[in-house]
């Protein structure tokens, strides 16, 4: 079984959404992956996704509602796709020593950043991190997977 785990910096916004709609195609494939994610710090540990989040999320059939943030571990470094969203992300794993990172928005995006959308006052911004996630997720199954 593969594994891909998704990280961005406090595991309640993009990487939530990231591992929701991995999880979706992974189950309409009936693809042998497990999916993951989690953040760079441990601000969040234990909480569920922002509720903006949840609900760009739920609006395009996704449920993430019963994830729960988690910071980072050594095992992280095992998977086969570590997938950050930004370069941040990228930078601090790297400074954690991590190897093997690949960034999302390589797939899709020309390598651009997926925006952190903490201080976002609305749901625009969320609707815009959901779809280039999406754009960006379907381009890495197509090349990664084959489908
Ligand atoms: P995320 O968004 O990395 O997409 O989960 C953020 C969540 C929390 C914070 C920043 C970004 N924070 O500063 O607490």
């Amino acid at each position: 079984m593969k594994k891909i785990v998704f990280v961005c910096l406090g595991n309640i916004c993009r990487s939530p959404i990231a591992h929701g709609i991995a999880q979706t195609i992974v189950e309409r494939y009936n693809l042998d992956i497990s999916v993951d994610s989690c953040g760079t710090s441990d601000y969040h540990k234990g909480q569920s996704p922002c509720q903006k989040s949840i609900t760009i999320a739920s609006k395009y059939g996704v449920d993430i509602s019963n994830q729960k943030s988690r910071p980072v571990t050594r095992a992280d470094n095992e998977v086969d796709y570590l997938v950050a969203m930004d370069d941040k992300n990228v930078a601090d794993l790297k400074s954690y020593g991590f190897s093997n990172i690949i960034k999302l928005g390589d797939y899709a995006l020309s390598g651009a950043d997926i925006d952190d959308p903490y201080y976002y006052p609305d749901l625009e911004g969320f609707e815009k991190i959901f779809k280039d996630i999406n754009i960006a997720l379907e381009e890495f199954f197509a090349k990664e997977f084959d489908i």
